[in-house]
C-alpha cells in the first residue's frame, strides 16, 4: 500500500493538501484512506462533515478516520499505563494528574501510526494519506520507532530477567508498586515487535513524506531542517507543496507586483533546497478550501501533471554516515556530469552545483561545524567527506586515527 504523510509548519495547509490529495485519488478510482495523526484533528472542518474514530465514507472510494489516540493508547499500552498511574498515585499525585502524566511522550502519536499500519495490513486500501501534526511532532513521531526500538531492546533484556527474580522478592519489601512480568511482556510486544514493524513501514520504498510550505522564509527554513532530519532517519521525501501561491491574475494587479517577485525568487530557492523532490504548486484559492467539491478542484490543480499516489521523486534518499572521526554525506545525482559538479560549504549548508541544478542541503548540526575534506562522484552518487577543521581540533587528542 502506498503511504504518503504530509507535514510542515503550523497553519501552512497540511490538512487541506492531504484531503485534496485523497479526494483526487479516490475520484481516480484508488481505494483511498485519509487519516489524521494530528491530535487537534481538523479533517471534519476541512471535509465539512463529521469524521470520527470509526471509518466514514466521504465519497465513493474515500474513507476518512480521525484516530482516537486515547482509545488506541488504552488498547496498546493498557498495562504499562495502569502501572504508571498506580506508581504516580502512590507518590501522592492526584488521580487525574497521574493519568495525564502516564501518557508517555510520543505515545499518542505512535499509537496513531499503529492504526495506520493496521489499516495498511488489512489490504482494503491502495493508498493512505496521513495528515500529520506540525513538523516537530511529526519528526518525533517518525523517528521514534527507530530510537525507541534500539534503546528498548537492551532495556528489556536486562529488566525482564531481573523482574522475574526481583519483583516477587521486592514486593514483600518495598511498598511502592512494582512492575510485574505482564508489564514487561506488554512493553516487549509493543515497543519491540510493533516498533520494528512500524520502522519497516516508515522506511519502505512506497512510503514518502511530502513537505508543505508557503513562500515565507521561516516556513521554508523549518521544512529544510525537517528534510535533513528525515534523511538522517532514512525516510524518503518525494515532494514539496508550495501552498497559497498567488495566482497569475492577482500578480497582474499593481499591488501584488512586488509579492510576485518575492514569490518567483522563493519558488526558485525552494526548488534548489529540496532538489530532486517534485515541486507541487498549491494556488491560493478564492476562499477557504472546505468541502469535497472545493477540495477536488484544489486536488486537480495540485496534480495537474502527475498522479497523487505516484512516487514523485524516485531517487534513493540522501544519507549521512559517521566512521570514527570522519563524517560523510552521500547524495544520489543520477545523470550528473562530474566535470560540471562543484561543491562548497557555506555556513550550515552544503552547496552542490551541476549543469542542470543548484542544491543547498542543510547539514545536520554536528556536520555543520566541520570542513569538507574530499569528495567523490561514482556511479551517479556524490560522496562528500568532512573533517574537524584545524581550529576546532586544537584541543583534540591526536594519534588514534
Ligand atoms: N491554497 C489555499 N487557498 C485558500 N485557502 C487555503 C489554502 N490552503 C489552506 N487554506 C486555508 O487555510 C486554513 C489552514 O489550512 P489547514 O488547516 O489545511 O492548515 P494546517 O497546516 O493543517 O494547519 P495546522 O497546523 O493547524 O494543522 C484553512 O482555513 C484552509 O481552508
Ligand atoms: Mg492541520
Amino acid at each position: 500500500m502506498r503511504l504518503v504523510l504530509y507535514t510542515g509548519k503550523g497553519g501552512v495547509g497540511k490538512t487541506t493538501t492531504a484531503a485534496a490529495t485523497a479526494i483526487h485519488a479516490a475520484k481516480a478510482g484508488k481505494r483511498t484512506l485519509l487519516l489524521s495523526a494530528d491530535a487537534s484533528h481538523s479533517l471534519s472542518d476541512v471535509l465539512g462533515r463529521r469524521v470520527g474514530a470509526a471509518p466514514v465514507e466521504i465519497i465513493p472510494n474515500l474513507t476518512a478516520i480521525e484516530v482516537d489516540a486515547q482509545a488506541e493508547i488504552k488498547r496498546h499500552w493498557g498495562k504499562v499505563h495502569d502501572f504508571l498511574v498506580s506508581l504516580f498515585q502512590h507518590q501522592g499525585i492526584d488521580g487525574v494528574l497521574a493519568e495525564e502524566l502516564a501518557l508517555l511522550p510520543g505515545a499518542e502519536e505512535i499509537t496513531t501510526l499503529f492504526a495506520v499500519d493496521e489499516f495498511a495490513r488489512s489490504g482494503d486500501y491502495d493508498f493512505a494519506v496521513v495528515d500529520c501534526a506540525p513538523t516537530d511532532t511529526t519528526l518525533r513521531l517518525l523517528t521514534l520507532p527507530e530510537v525507541a526500538h534500539k534503546s528498548v531492546r537492551l532495556l528489556l533484556k536486562i529488566q525482564r530477567s531481573l523482574a522475574k527474580v526481583m519483583t516477587p522478592l521486592a514486593k514483600g519489601m518495598v511498598s511502592a508498586p512494582l512492575p510485574d512480568a505482564a508489564v514487561f511482556a506488554e512493553i516487549e510486544a509493543l515497543l519491540y515487535a510493533k516498533l520494528r514493524g512500524l520502522r519497516e513501514r516508515i522506511v519502505a520504498e512506497d512510503t514518502t513524506v511530502r513537505l508543505v510550505v508557503t513562500t515565507e522564509k521561516m516556513v521554508i527554513e523549518e521544512a529544510r531542517r525537517a528534510f535533513t532530519d528525515l534523511c538522517l532517519f532514512g525516510l524518503r521525501c518525494d515532494a514539496v507543496v508550495i501552498n497559497r501561491l498567488l495566482p497569475e491574475a492577482a500578480l497582474r494587479e499593481p499591488f501584488y507586483r512586488e509579492w510576485g517577485d518575492v514569490q518567483k525568487d522563493r519558488t526558485v530557492s525552494i526548488a534548489e533546497a529540496f532538489a530532486p523532490l517534485r515541486i507541487l504548486n498549491g494556488v491560493l484559492q478564492r476562499e477557504e478550501v472546505v468541502g469535497a467539491t472545493a477540495l477536488a478542484e484544489h486536488g486537480r490543480d495540485l496534480f495537474s501533471d502527475c498522479e497523487p499516489d505516484a512516487l514523485l521523486a524516485s531517487v534513493e534518499p540522501i544519507s549521512f554516515h559517521r566512521k570514527g572521526d570522519q563524517y560523510s554525506v552521500t547524495i544520489p545525482l543520477p545523470g550528473a556530469d562530474l566535470h560540471a559538479l562543484d561543491i562548497a560549504k557555506v555556513e550550515g549548508d552544503l552547496l552542490v552545483k551541476s549543469a542542470s541544478m543548484n542544491r543547498a542541503l542543510k547539514l545536520p548540526r554536528r556536520m555543520a561545524l566541520l570542513d569538507v575534506s574530499e569528495a567523490h562522484f561514482r556511479d551517479g552518487v556524490l560522496s562528500v567527506f568532512f573533517r574537524v577543521s584545524p581550529a576546532c581540533s586544537a584541543g583534540t587528542p591526536q594519534g588514534n586515527a
